[in-house]
Parts: structure tokens; C-alpha cells; sequence
């Protein structure tokens, strides 16, 4: 049975709880000797909503100026779990906190303020988010005054926020993805108040330009659409982040020149489902293939994205990325399962044979294009000629690499509720099985390379070996090779001479500063 081990359900049983006193701001609980102020809490049914109300676009100071010096001679850290969207919005806490005045450190006795940024697509992430805050109850009871806080999509679940309510009431602020940008004023509260503080918004807020955000590296993330308006019925992510909303063109179009003015040489845009993007607009038709028209005339060296849905790839958008320039030839696009029944009962709206067409279209457009996925395997009531399906597909497209995931049930979602008729071994034995092809076609499209003069953008030192450095190929390849640190954040012409599973080791044969070929 779904959901069999783990109820989270009883956790919101608030029946020993003391509502202390309830205004306009919210409410004061006491559970078990541990006061709460519950600002605003989770709750699936608002999450799913999908309402019409414009969003507001507000360009905002995040820091209040009373606030700016509040971090002075204090320290924090953020621990992120999850998606590339979860650690750019780690960077985005990041500027808050040093706008603040707070200083990071990488030594945990001497943080006084923790957050965990947290995953909520899987169970095992949120088993480690629990662990995690296991071990660091000793720490807080050493150091009472430490801010233990807990943000990112977990927050977003009306059981996890329960369950730290009764189980984990040393937690000082939960907050949720949606209110980010509040983080100084709920430090604030949480610092001078004894209680905890709790606001997480159900509903989606506005969109909040101008947030300070503390980038590291060569490579940059810009969001460029936040939400999901998909609902896949294995996916929690519609409810925790909400529905779509695209930043304006202008907005992103000026984020992106301003990183290619301070030097950065790579931009990842990010979104849950960035085909989606301009879908919400209502005074223009703009959509993702226009922006990534406009994108390539900025120059900055390179530019990927993730992640695409197959549903909304138009061949507007294969037209532009043909046209090569900075918009890399890799594309992710998850197609999660094979077998066109299964995608039915995922709500993926497209068939296996639609996918194959999106590809045959991609490949025929783009020469050299790179293609990798997302697969679950264990889906509820997949058979084993549904997962050979998956295998076949696999092999057919021939994808370079795939994020491969054992099924997990996610209270709230649909197919939470569906018979989980697949026993555990058997899911891991399909696991095993796939993960050996998609290493196989890895190993036979590295092998493909041999002798061949690649592109590498050098990011830094390989960490087995501190003599040899480590880059990425245009298509997102890792290729190690021997070169001076001065290498490191420029671009580099390597052959590859021996391919191996997940890695290229190959040689430089020049080097050009800053160049694109
Ligand atoms: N169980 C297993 N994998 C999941 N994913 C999303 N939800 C689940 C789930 N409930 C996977 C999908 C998605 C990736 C980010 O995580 O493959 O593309
Ligand atoms: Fe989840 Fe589907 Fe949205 Fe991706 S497109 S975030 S899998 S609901």
C-alpha cells in the first residue's frame, strides 16, 4: 500500500494543542511547553488551486534599512538539498543574509543560524531533512540561542510542518518557497520572539524583482518562470511551488546582460517546465522560443536551460536552437516512461510515439545534438512490458546520460492514491537494469568522441587529482586533462583520447582566452 510506513497524516493531529490567542496576524499555539506563532500555514487544498488573479511584478528593497546591520559579527549557513532551483534560491538567501551583515561559515558550532533548504520530490530527501535535523538538536541544545530553520518545498507540505510542529518543536522559523523574500523580517521575529515562527503561503505570492542574490563561479542560474500548472500525478512540485508565473522578458533580458558584463561565461535559465514560459502573459504573446531568440544576440559564451517539458517543445523553439551561437546543442527533456499507458496514468500528456517524433524532429534540426531525461521507474501497476517499453525507448533515442528514479508516493498527489502494486525488489531490479543501459550508451556516445577537438569551459581542479583540470563540453560533458590553474574560467580546445562511462580524458591542443568557436 502507498503511504503504509509513512502517514505523515497523524502529525497534523493538533488535538493536544492551546490556541494561546488569534488576530488579524495570526495565531498563538502552544503544543506540548513550545509556543508557536503560526503566521500562515500550508495546506494541500489551496496549494492545487489554480486561481486567476494577476500577478504583480514588484521591484522591491528585500532589506529594511533598520535592518542592514542586524547580521553584524554573526554567522550562518544554508544546507541545500534538491534541484538547481532550490540552490539558486540559496543564492538568493545567500544576498539576503550578507545584506544583512551576516557573515558565512562553514563550521557549524560557530553558525548562529542554520537553514535547510529542502527537497520534497522524493522521500529519501526528506528522510535525510528529518536525519538531519536529529543531528542538529544537541547542537541547538548546546547553543540555545542558534536559529534552526527549515524552508524550501518540504515546508510547502502541510504534514512535514505538522510534524515539525509536534515532533521537532526546537525549530525556531519555517518558512515556505513562496515568501523568500521575506527572510529578514522573519529572522527578525524569530530572534527576538521566544516562539516559533511559522509563515508559509499556500498561494503563490507575486513576483519579487531585485533580490540581492551571492552567485559563486563561472556559471550562472537565472529563473526565468517559477510554478507548475502540469500536475504529472506522481509530482508534488505543482503544490510547493505553485502556478506558473513568467518573469518579464525585460527583466530576465537585463539579468542576463549584467552577468555577461561582470564575466560570467554560462547561463543556465531555470524553470520546472521553462516551454511553458510566457503562457501566463496577457498583454503580449511571448513565449520561450522569443526569449531564447533575444538571449542569443547578448554575448555571453553559452546557454542551456532546464527543464523542458515535451508538451510545450514547438518547432519555433527547435528553429532557434538550430541556429546554434550560444544556445548550446544540449537538450534535458524528461520523458519519465516508455510506455504510452503509463504516461496516461502520469498525466503526461504526450505518447511514446509523440516523444520519438520531438526527437527525430530534434535531431534532424540540430546535428549533434546531446538528448538526456528523467526516467521513474515502479510506477504504479507498471508492468514488466511497460518497463521494456522504457528500455526500448531508451535505446531508440539513445539519450547520453538519464536521472533514474525508483517511484515514491507523495501524499496529496494522485497517484499517491493509486495501488503501489509494484513490489520493492522488483523495482530495483528494473533500476538496475536500466541504469546499466543508459551507462552503456554513455560509454558508446563518449567513445564516439575518441580523436575529436572539443570545446571546455574549465571550471576548476578535478578533486581526485589536483594537477588535472576539470571543464564541460558545449553538449555538458565532464572532461578532465592536464593544464595550468590559470586555465580555470576560460575555454580550452581539448582532444579526447580516452572515453570513459561518465568522464572524457582528453589533452589540450591550444588555448583560447574568453573564445567561442
Ligand atoms: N517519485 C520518483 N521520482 C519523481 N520525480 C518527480 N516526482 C517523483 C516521484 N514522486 C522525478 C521525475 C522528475 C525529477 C525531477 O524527479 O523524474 O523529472
Ligand atoms: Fe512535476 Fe510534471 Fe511539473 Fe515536472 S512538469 S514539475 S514532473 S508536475
Amino acid at each position: 500500500m502507498a503511504n503504509e510506513t509513512k502517514d505523515y497524516s497523524r502529525y497534523f493531529d493538533f488535538s493536544d494543542a492551546k490556541i494561546i490567542s488569534e488576530d488579524e496576524h495570526g495565531k498563538r499555539i502552544r503544543i506540548g511547553g513550545r509556543e508557536i506563532f503560526i503566521m500562515s500555514e500550508p495546506s494541500y487544498r489551496r496549494e492545487k488551486q489554480r486561481g486567476k488573479e494577476e500577478i504583480k511584478v514588484l521591484y522591491e528593497e528585500a532589506v529594511p534599512e533598520e535592518l542592514r546591520t542586524f547580521g553584524k559579527g554573526k554567522k550562518y549557513i544554508i544546507q541545500t538539498y534538491g534541484c538547481q532551483m532550490n540552490e539558486h534560491d540559496t543564492e538568493v538567501m545567500k544576498g539576503l543574509f550578507e545584506h544583512m551583515g551576516f557573515e558565512w561559515t562553514d563550521d557549524r558550532r560557530e553558525a548562529d543560524v542554520i537553514l535547510l533548504n529542502t527537497c520534497a520530490v522524493r522521500e529519501n530527501a526528506e528522510d535525510k531533512v528529518f536525519g538531519e535535523l536529529g543531528n542538529l538538536k544537541s547542537l541547538k541544545l548546546e547553543k540555545p540561542e542558534l536559529i534552526l530553520g527549515v524552508c524550501g518545498c518540504m515546508s510547502q507540505e502541510e504534514s512535514v510542518v505538522g510534524r515539525i510542529l509536534q515532533k521537532h518543536a526546537y525549530v525556531d522559523l519555517v518558512f515556505g518557497t513562496h515568501n523568500i523574500h521575506r527572510l529578514p523580517i522573519l529572522l527578525r521575529d524569530a530572534y527576538f520572539g521566544k516562539e516559533m515562527v511559522v509563515e508559509v503561503w499556500s498561494k503563490e505570492g507575486d513576483i519579487i524583482e531585485n533580490l540581492p542574490k551571492k552567485r559563486e563561479g563561472m556559471r550562472a542560474w537565472v529563473n526565468i518562470m517559477y510554478g507548475c500548472d502540469k500536475f504529472c500525478t506522481y509530482c508534488i512540485v505543482p503544490y510547493t511551488r505553485g502556478k506558473e508565473r513568467s518573469r518579464l522578458p525585460e527583466d530576465v533580458i537585463a539579468e542576463v546582460r549584467e552577468l555577461a558584463r561582470q564575466g560570467y561565461r554560462e547561463i543556465t535559465l531555470l524553470g520546472q517546465n521553462v516551454n511553458a514560459y510566457g503562457k501566463d502573459f496577457t498583454d503580449r504573446d511571448y513565449r520561450f522560443a522569443d526569449l531564447m531568440a533575444d538571449l542569443s544576440k547578448i554575448d555571453i559564451p553559452r546557454i542551456r536551460f532546464t527543464t523542458s517539458h515535451p508538451r510545450d517543445f514547438d518547432d519555433k523553439l527547435i528553429e532557434v536552437l538550430s541556429r546554434g551561437g550560444n544556445l548550446v546543442e544540449h537538450i534535458h527533456l524528461p520523458v519519465q516512461s516508455g510506455s504510452t499507458e503509463i504516461l496516461k496514468r502520469m498525466s503526461r500528456k504526450y505518447t511514446r510515439e509523440s516523444y520519438l517524433e520531438l526527437v527525430r524532429k530534434i535531431k534532424a534540426a540540430i546535428p549533434g545534438v546531446v538528448l538526456t531525461t528523467d526516467i521513474i521507474v515502479g510506477f504504479p501497476g507498471e508492468t514488466e512490458e511497460q518497463f521494456e517499453e522504457t528500455m526500448s525507448l531508451v535505446r531508440e533515442v539513445g539519450f547520453d546520460s538519464a536521472y533514474t528514479f525508483i517511484y515514491s508516493p507523495r501524499a496529496g498527489t494522485p497517484a499517491a492514491e493509486m495501488e503501489d502494486n509494484v513490489p520493492m525488489e522488483v523495482k530495483k531490479e528494473r533500476l538496475i537494469r536500466l541504469n546499466d543501459l543508459v551507462a552503456e550508451l554513455s560509454k558508446r556516445s563518449n567513445e564516439a568522441l575518441r580523436g575529436r577537438v572539443v570545446e571546455v569551459l574549465v571550471e576548476g581542479r578535478s578533486k581526485s587529482n589536483p594537477n588535472v583540470l576539470s571543464g564541460r563540453t558545449r553538449t555538458n560533458k565532464l572532461v578532465h586533462f592536464e593544464g595550468p590553474p590559470e586555465w580555470i574560467g576560460s575555454f580550452v580546445h581539448v582532444r579526447v583520447t580516452d572515453p570513459q562511462t561518465w568522464y572524457i580524458k582528453a589533452e589540450p591542443v591550444r588555448q583560447e582566452t574568453g573564445a567561442v568557436s
